[in-house]
Order: C-alpha cells, then sequence, then structure tokens
C-alpha cells in the first residue's frame, strides 16, 4: 500500500533527493522571467512592522505573489499571500523583496524556512537584509525602537547547513553595513536570541536569554543569516523591538498589541530601511 496518496503533491523541497540549492535556481530563474531583471543587487525580508518600506525604496518593477515561485509554501493563512517584489533603486541598482517569510515554528522544516535567502543569493543579491519583529530585554527600548543585530544566538537546535558544511560564523552581522547604518542614525545593536516559538518565551526563558547574552528574542532571522552566510552573501539584521519580552514589563504579552507596535512604527521604518538601502546598495 502507497503511504502517499498517488495526487498529494509533494513539496519540491521534501523530494527525497532534492537539492536545494538546485530548487533556488529554478525559482530565480522565474523571478528573472517574471521581473525581467536578470539579476537583482540586494535583497530584504520584511517582517512584522517593517511591510511598507518597499514603496519607498524605489520604483515598483513587478510583484507577484510568492506562490507563483517554486519552493515558496502556500501562505499558511488565507489572505496572507506574501508577495514577491522587484524595485528600480535610484542608482539603477535592483532590489529584491521578499513579503513572505516561512518560519521554523510553522514545522516544514528548515530548507523552507530559508529558501527565500537562498534564492536572493541565486538571483544575484550580494546583499541580503533581514528584518523581524522582536521582544527587547532592555527596558529603555520603547515599543517601536528599532535594534540593529549585532550577533546571534539560535536556540532553535537546527541548522539550514545538511552535512559536514562547517560554516564559519564570525562577523555574521556585517561590521561594514552596519557601521554604515549607524551614520545614517544612531542606533542600539543587541544579540538577537531566535527561539523556535510559536509559543511567546516563559519570563525563565527570556532571563536566560539575557544571562547568556541575549539582547532581542524573536522567532525568525537566525537560520536565515546563516544560509545566506553560506551563500556568500554580506547580512545586515533589523528588528523592530515591538514589546519589552515576557518578565521585562509587569503587564502579559499580547499579540495584538505586537501587530499595533509594528504598524505604529511602519512610516518611520519604512523610511529608515529606505536610507538604508539607498546607502548601501
Ligand atoms: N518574543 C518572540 N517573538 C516575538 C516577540 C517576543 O517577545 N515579540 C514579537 N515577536
Amino acid at each position: 500500500m502507497s503511504l502517499t496518496h498517488p495526487t498529494d503533491s509533494v513539496h519540491p523541497l521534501d523530494v527525497p533527493g532534492s537539492d536545494p540549492r538546485v530548487i533556488a535556481e529554478e525559482a530565480a530563474s522565474v523571478i528573472a522571467e517574471r521581473t525581467g531583471v536578470s539579476s537583482h543587487d540586494i535583497a530584504l525580508t520584511l517582517g512584522s512592522g517593517w511591510g511598507q518600506a518597499a514603496e519607498s525604496i524605489g520604483e515598483l518593477v513587478s510583484e507577484f505573489p510568492a506562490s507563483v515561485v517554486p519552493g515558496f509554501s502556500k501562505p499558511a493563512l488565507a489572505g496572507h499571500t506574501g508577495m514577491i517584489r522587484s524595485i528600480r533603486l535610484e542608482s539603477g541598482a535592483h532590489a529584491l523583496i521578499i513579503g513572505s517569510r516561512t518560519h521554523f515554528y510553522e514545522g516544514h522544516g528548515v530548507r523552507r524556512v530559508v529558501h527565500s535567502v537562498r534564492t536572493a543569493a541565486a538571483a544575484g543579491a550580494k546583499i541580503m537584509i533581514l528584518t523581524n519583529g522582536a521582544g527587547g530585554l532592555n527596558p529603555d527600548w520603547a515599543p517601536g525602537t528599532p535594534v540593529l543585530i549585532r550577533d546571534h544566538i539560535n536556540l532553535t537546535a537546527a541548522s539550514p547547513l545538511e552535512g559536514a558544511t562547517f560554516v564559519d560564523l564570525t562577523d555574521l552581522y556585517s561590521p561594514r553595513l552596519r557601521d554604515a547604518v549607524k551614520g545614517l542614525e544612531s542606533l542600539d545593536e543587541g544579540v538577537y536570541v531566535q527561539f523556535r516559538g510559536p509559543h511567546y518565551e516563559t519570563p525563565a526563558e527570556v532571563k536566560m536569554a539575557g544571562i547568556i547574552g541575549g539582547d532581542i528574542v524573536g522567532m525568525s532571522t537566525a537560520l536565515e543569516a546563516i544560509a545566506a552566510r553560506e551563500a556568500g552573501m554580506e547580512i545586515l539584521g533589523l528588528s523592530l523591538i515591538t514589546n519589552p519580552a515576557a518578565g521585562i514589563s509587569p503587564t502579559p504579552l499580547n499579540h495584538e498589541e505586537v501587530i499595533a507596535a509594528g504598524r505604529d512604527a511602519q512610516t518611520r521604518l519604512a523610511d529608515l530601511l529606505a536610507r538604508i538601502v539607498k546607502e548601501i546598495a
């Protein structure tokens, strides 16, 4: 008896023996075809709060749902179709904007989590900007504060690298790019701690994150950064602090408040990201 029904479609990244880099190449070809842009220079993943940025970065060349590109997952929630956009900057450089992120907590495996980053690399991008919404350990960071990621601690117990791939992660978040951003705006820096989620951390876990050197807690980015480094990209990481992490403020976390903090910060973040991209691309 066959365990899979013949009409079940297996996700291409889950096909035994499949090579994620080959699927990323296929995805990049579809993007090149759809956009008419043979090579992109920079790529951005827009996390919560950062979504409006695409419009301020440059002129829209093309946009389409990520689900038409090989290897991208169907949206987890109806009506939440992640879009991929190609933007032409004033300088003539091209930015690939990834508006859909597959989170590790969705449980589909790390290959799918980092597919967008591998696709961006295959599409030519040399710089990967990873943004997210996250909890802050520093009580001075009010909701809506953007913070530069200086380094990360990966608490997912997973890696996007398969086999004996010993990749160095020193200076993973590019000192050159961080300096460029600090030249534009004075931002605090912090160490991002990726938890698996989707539950928020307990106050004890947040306390532990601080003791081991963390400043920011979230559920994305670290695995993507590792894949971006493997692909040879230069990485910039930015967190929007949407809330004080659990136990830092006396009130419990509330998902609606996290979303609202992102919404309120949108315009300022879009302006910041547009200036950053202009400076570095
Ligand atoms: N923890 C983890 N992820 C988050 C948080 C948080 O406090 N806020 C927004 N995303």
